[in-house]
């Protein structure tokens, strides 16, 4: 039995994961925006252990959710689910003054990933939509390119990618993986999803907590439990490097 933190399960496929993980015998501890999201996700997943509160948007919240993961003891796994679609119209900044995408799909895993305890294994919610993201890393913040919400999306699921390399370079005892769900039918995913949305949460769950070979490995990409290119960019150490710096330049959070 495995003890899993989950983010963004308070809708989704975070949500399905962190259902499936308890219907398997797992513990989950859920995560929520905020406390009327995080009541929400308790009625929702009520065997859950407990439900951590903050908003990913923010740097200041971000910190305050690593800190009340870490109170609640260690996990085996900590799967980076939380995110944010790529239809946004505008640059929407943040109260750190960040791209909103940015700052939830990229600046939050990093600085999670930082700040909570080493769980066993990492997993990253990616999409197959990085494969257009922009491997420079040039102007991650939006300040200079006119805005492409669909492009800052890829972007950001193209950093989700590289962190998960990135850590499982770095992190030799740790299993750190990435993956896409496939285009499922969830809020963020809309009505008009065309793949499976009953496989869309397995394969985050099963690099989580499954001791088949084939999930315990270390800085790959998966698709529906099964290996996947990734944007051959994403093998790049000098790039993984280039957004562990620029991460840590824009929360003051180094890895440790
Ligand atoms: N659905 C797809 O077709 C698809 C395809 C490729 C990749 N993905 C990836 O899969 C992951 C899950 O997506 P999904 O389809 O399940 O999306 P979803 O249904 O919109 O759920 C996203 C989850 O993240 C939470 N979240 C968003 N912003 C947050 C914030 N600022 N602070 C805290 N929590 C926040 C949401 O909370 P609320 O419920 O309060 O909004 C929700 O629990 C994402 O990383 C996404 O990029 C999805």
């Amino acid at each position: 039995m495995a003890r899993v933190f989950v983010t963004g399960s308070s809708d989704g496929l975070g949500r399905m994961a962190a259902q499936l993980l308890i219907e398997q015998g797992h513990k989950v501890v859920l995560h929520a925006r905020n406390p009327e999201r995080g009541q929400q996700a308790r009625s929702a997943v009520p065997q859950a252990e407990g439900v951590v509160i903050g908003d990913l948007t923010s740097i200041r919240q971000t910190r305050k959710v690593a800190e009340e993961v870490n109170a609640l003891g260690s996990f085996d796994a900590v799967i980076h689910n939380a995110g944010v679609g790529y239809q946004e119209p505008r640059r929407i900044a943040t109260e750190d003054g960040l791209p909103h995408v940015f700052a939830v799909n990229t600046l939050a895993p990093y600085i999670l990933t930082a700040l909570i305890n080493k769980p066993k294994r990492l997993v990253y919610l990616s999409s197959g939509l990085h494969r257009n993201g922009d491997a420079t890393l040039d102007d991650l913040a939006w300040e200079h390119r006119p805005w492409q919400g669909q492009q800052a999306y890829s972007d950001t699921k193209l950093h989700d990618v590289l962190l998960a390399f990135a850590i499982a370079r770095h992190w030799p005892d740790v299993l750190s993986n990435a993956l896409e769900p496939g285009w499922v039918a969830t809020k963020m995913g809309g009505p008009a999803a065309t793949d499976d949305l009953d496989a869309g949460h397995r394969t985050q769950v099963w690099l989580a907590v499954s001791d088949d070979s084939a999930a315990t490995v270390t800085g790959k990409y998966f698709y529906h439990m099964r290996l996947r290119a990734p944007n051959s960019a994403t093998h790049s150490t000098e790039r993984q490097e280039e957004l562990l710096e620029a991460c840590k330049r824009f929360s003051g959070v180094g890895m440790p």
